[in-house]
């Protein structure tokens, strides 16, 4: 049993993936500023827990915190979650995304280093391959980001490569997810985006709600079977328990790794649309609308290298992914704080 450390703890994937490190025997110590989540997130996971989490509320960027924090607890690994990431903020705000995001991840990796701590999980993102060039993308291919968010990203793995390369006790796993969605079974935690959803299916959701009268379609002259963007989808339960296998495999071996989190297999706009009015019954109106700039035709991985080397798979379809949202959407149509 190993003691992680989770920043970003109350966020959307990291409240999924507290509860599979619990559930697969580890202890987790929480770290949020609660900047983009809700404290309502620590009752629902003491309660689907049946443990009391123990959580420090404090910004990743604060040294002092984060030394008091490894004097606190012995940590035997860290999963770096914490980070903005909004790619039309990032335009608009890149010293704020570069301040958080590399002012995060700098000291954190300072505190750990400076506390003997060595292994590091990082959320990167399908978005450091830009325009991939050949489907399914695989970890070797080209990277390039096209926005500030991307290139935090980008930049993040790159720290950790030069880390791993300089310091023997440095051991990094790179998760590259591609599009987390869906929600806990249970319906009592799920994606509460502040403000209007950056993404396809919270939206999907708040239309199905009532929450928005209707789904702006970016496009549908792309060159995909119907014509909307192709994206790979995966349920967040999936993801978390990618971070558990990542973590079992630093902790049991040495090596750093990069590996892509997706299915393997892309979903139309519009099939996801008639996903989710099968799962909710109730209609999704849509207009189609002119193409958001940098949006690609189609994104969807090869998710080999994390069969093999971490012995992972996704399990969950596209009907689960719509099922499992409305179910958290419809229980709690105004989010945690509603
Ligand atoms: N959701 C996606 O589509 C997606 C895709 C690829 C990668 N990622 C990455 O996965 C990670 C988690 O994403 P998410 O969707 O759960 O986002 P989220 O916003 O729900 O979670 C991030 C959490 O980090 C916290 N946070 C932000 N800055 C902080 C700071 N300085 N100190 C302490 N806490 C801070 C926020 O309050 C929030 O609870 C992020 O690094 C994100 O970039 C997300």
């Amino acid at each position: 049993m190993s003691t992680i450390l989770l920043t970003g703890a109350t966020g959307y994937i990291a409240s999924h993936t507290w509860l599979e490190l619990l559930a697969a025997g580890h202890d987790v110590v929480g770290l949020d500023d609660f900047s983009n989540s809700s404290p309502v997130v620590l009752e629902r996971i003491a309660e689907l827990s049946g443990r009391e989490p123990v959580f420090v509320r404090a910004g990743v960027t604060d040294a002092d915190a984060l030394d008091a924090l490894f004097s606190a607890y012995r940590i035997d690994a860290v999963v770096h979650f914490a980070a903005f990431k909004a790619v039309g903020e990032s335009t608009q705000q890149p010293l704020r995304y570069y301040a958080n995001n590399i002012g995060g991840l700098l000291a954190l990796c300072t505190a750990m280093r400076a506390h003997g701590v060595g292994r590091f999980v990082f959320s990167s993102s399908a978005t450091v391959y830009g325009r991939p060039e050949t489907l399914p993308i695989r970890e070797d291919a080209a990277t390039g980001a096209t926005n500030p968010y991307g290139e935090t990203k980008l930049m993040g793995e790159t720290i950790l490569r030069d880390l791993a390369a300089a310091e023997p006790g440095w051991q990094s796993g790179v998760l590259r997810y591609f599009n987390p969605v869906g929600a806990h079974a249970s319906g009592r935690i799920g994606e509460d985006p502040r403000g209007t959803p950056n993404n396809l299916m919270p939206y999907v959701a708040q239309v199905a709600v009532g929450r928005r009268p209707r789904l702006a379609v970016f496009g549908d002259d792309y060159d995909t079977p119907d014509g909307t963007g192709v994206r790979d989808y995966i349920h967040v339960v999936d993801l978390a328990v990618g971070h558990v296998k990542a973590l079992e495999r630093l902790l049991a071996h040495p090596g750093s790794f990069t590996v892509n989190l997706g299915t393997g297999r892309g979903y139309s706009v519009l099939e996801l649309v008639r996903a989710y009015e099968r799962a909710s019954g109730r209609p999704v109106p849509y207009d189609i609308v002119a193409r958001r700039p940098g949006d690609v035709d189609s994104c969807y991985a090869d998710p080999a290298r994390a069969r093999e080397l971490l012995g992972w798979t996704a399990e969950r379809g596209l009907d689960a992914m719509c099922e499992d949202s409305w179910r958290w959407q419809s229980l709690n149509p105004a989010g945690f704080d509603g």
